[in-house]
């Protein structure tokens, strides 16, 4: 029987399709998320991946005298989510960082414990969008692909510094790619590489091409692996989900919507994990998929899942004269 691979991020499939369309700054599965979040007038949200403002300014028109703190490591996204949620000014914090520290962000935001965090994981259409960032495989950019700008390493560094057996776990590992060590002998072979559009080519040649309706660009894998690995996406993801129950308050939500089986895997373990350390309840056994209707107006959003859990609420103690 052959194993069904992981499915890439639809995102990237479908980055020649949509990237200059209205369709590129839709955010996804709106109405489900805020169906999970149950945002209140009075509550305090925090939107971790803010990137265009699409959530948040959902968030923000939900709210009264509450507020929400909007996250982002990528100075450039942040800079759009202000220009959006401009009308929502008064209720809003924007913050640059790492969600993988979002005890300490949020911290430091000086808000109360949050009634609902929202993560909207992988890249945005603006990043994808953006050809001198280097995410894209269909538009020449120089191989950087960091979503902080100011992060330690780029596409490029990993690509003509990495071992050949490195290249190849990672292109297998993140990129769940078959042909992963083929690639890393003609990427090898073909250094140095400085640009999206020489890394396609040589994806290309060292591959059989692909044929068919349904069959993604031959770089897709590739590509998806080093974004992963420039940006550290499965280690944050980790990190955020060890600390980000500090944050919520008792019956507060957490809503995850991930683009990538590995991410989506780690958040379902965890997930289960608190469901039985009496840590969090689930508000779905199984993932929520995007309607066929989301789907057909908007294709990034074919792979997304959306799994969402609630802290429980604080114990009444003994003598509280209920
Ligand atoms: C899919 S986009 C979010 C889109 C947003 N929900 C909207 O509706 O416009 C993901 C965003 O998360 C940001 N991001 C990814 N990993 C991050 C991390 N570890 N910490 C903070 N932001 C991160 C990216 O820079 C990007 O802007």
């Amino acid at each position: 029987m052959r194993r069904r691979r992981n499915r890439p991020e639809a995102r990237e499939q479908t980055e020649g399709a949509d990237r200059h369309s209205a369709s590129a700054h839709r955010p996804v599965m709106v109405r489900e998320v805020m169906e999970f979040l149950n945002v209140r007038p009075e509550g305090i949200y925090v939107d971790a991946t803010v990137g265009a403002g699409g959530h948040s300014a959902e968030i923000a028109q939900r709210l009264g005298s509450g507020r929400l703190l909007g996250i982002d490591r990528d100075p450039q996204a942040l800079q759009v989510a202000g220009e959006h949620l401009a009308p929502f000014r008064e209720k809003l914090i924007l913050m640059r960082g790492n969600f993988a520290e979002i005890d300490a962000l949020h911290a430091a935001s000086g808000l109360p414990p949050a009634d609902g965090v929202v993560a909207d994981l992988g890249m945005s259409s603006l990043q994808l969008g953006d050809r001198e960032r280097g995410f894209s495989f269909s538009a020449s950019g120089p191989l950087d692909m960091r979503m902080d700008p100011a992060g330690p390493v780029t596409a490029e560094e990993i690509v003509n510094r990495s071992r050949e057996s490195e290249l190849a776990d990672l292109i297998q590992r993140w990129g769940q790619e078959r042909h992963s060590r083929r690639i890393a002998r003609a990427i090898v072979k073909a250094r140095p590489i400085r640009t999206t559009t020489e890394l396609v080519q040589v994806v290309m040649r060292a591959i059989p091409s692909r044929t068919g309706l349904h069959q993604i660009h031959p770089a897709t894998r590739t590509f998806m692996a080093l974004r992963i690995a420039v940006n550290r996406e499965l280690e944050n993801l980790e990190m955020f989900l060890s600390r980000v129950l500090r944050v919520l308050a008792p019956t507060g939500r957490l809503v995850i919507l991930s683009f990538h089986s590995l991410e989506d895997r780690l958040v379902k373990r965890t997930f289960r994990a608190w469901e039985r350390e009496g840590r969090a309840i689930l508000l779905r056994r199984k993932a929520v998929r995007p309607s066929e209707d989301e789907i057909r107006q908007n294709p990034r959003a074919r792979s997304a899942r959306l799994r969402a859990v609630e802290k429980p609420g604080a114990e009444v103690k003994a003598g509280d004269g209920s």
